[in-house]
């Protein structure tokens, strides 16, 4: 199936709202810990930046499970920055993550470069897929680790229907529309390899990790 794009930025009210509620515990700490699987004994400490971060879940999942490093969030979507500020204050994160809006591509970010730079769900949003992979190389400090995933796309509109009615069956109507138009819209680990490669990211490696999710992980 080819891959149809979807509009980049998720700004309206009821689409932000939808998924700021909706529960991504299981993706979300999976994230979490296959960062910390692929890269093994490494405890992050310094500055942290996670690009497209939407509602900040897992911001705040990383800013717990790495507790000395300080997190920037950036987000192009100022609805999606309203649900995340709620969700850092209400887990009393303030001081660890800060949230700023952002569109990327930027050159206006805080700090030079990032000891790790994360990223969920954002590349199948992006136009032009050399915004995620060329950001990473403008902050990525050299040792960085950088961890992202993303769906994938697959084989066809009736697979992506079933995905969505396994995963998102209870979900609002707008969050199945969204999660649908996403999978349309993901990129396959065939294509991701490629940008890779036009990147010369060539110590990254992609990895499929479920039935709809892949890994891409490297040190800069
Ligand atoms: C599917 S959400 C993922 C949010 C979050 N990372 C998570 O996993 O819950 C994708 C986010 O990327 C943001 N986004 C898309 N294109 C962007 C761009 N060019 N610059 C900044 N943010 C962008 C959207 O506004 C949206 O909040």
């Amino acid at each position: 199936m080819e891959r149809q794009p979807e509009t980049e930025l998720m700004n309206e009210e009821e689409q932000a709202r939808a998924y700021a509620l909706a529960d991504f515990s299981e993706p979300h700490e999976n994230f979490v810990e296959l960062f910390k699987q692929s890269f093994p004994g490494v405890v992050v400490t310094g500055d942290v930046l996670d690009l497209g971060c939407g509602p900040a879940d897992i911001a705040i999942r990383f800013a717990k499970r790495f507790p000395d490093c300080q997190i920037l969030a950036v987000d192009g979507a100022e609805m999606m920055l309203k649900f995340g500020q709620e969700a850092i204050e209400a887990a009393r994160l303030s001081r660890q993550i800060t949230l700023k809006k952002i569109y990327l591509p930027t050159d206006s970010l805080p700090h030079k470069t990032y000891q790790a730079i994360i990223s969920n769900s954002l590349l199948h949003h992006l136009q032009d897929p050399r915004v995620l992979w060329q950001t990473v190389k403008q902050y990525a400090q050299h040792g960085a680790s950088v961890f992202v995933m993303d769906l994938m796309r697959p084989r066809s509109e009736s697979a992506a229907r079933d995905l969505v009615e396994e995963y998102a069956g209870n979900e609002p109507d707008i969050l199945k529309r969204d999660f649908y138009h996403s999978l349309l819209a993901a990129y396959t680990v065939g294509e991701v390899e490629e940008q890779l490669e036009r990147e010369v990211l060539l110590e990254f490696s992609v990895k499929p990790v479920s039935d709809r999710h892949f890994i891409v992980a490297g040190t800069v």
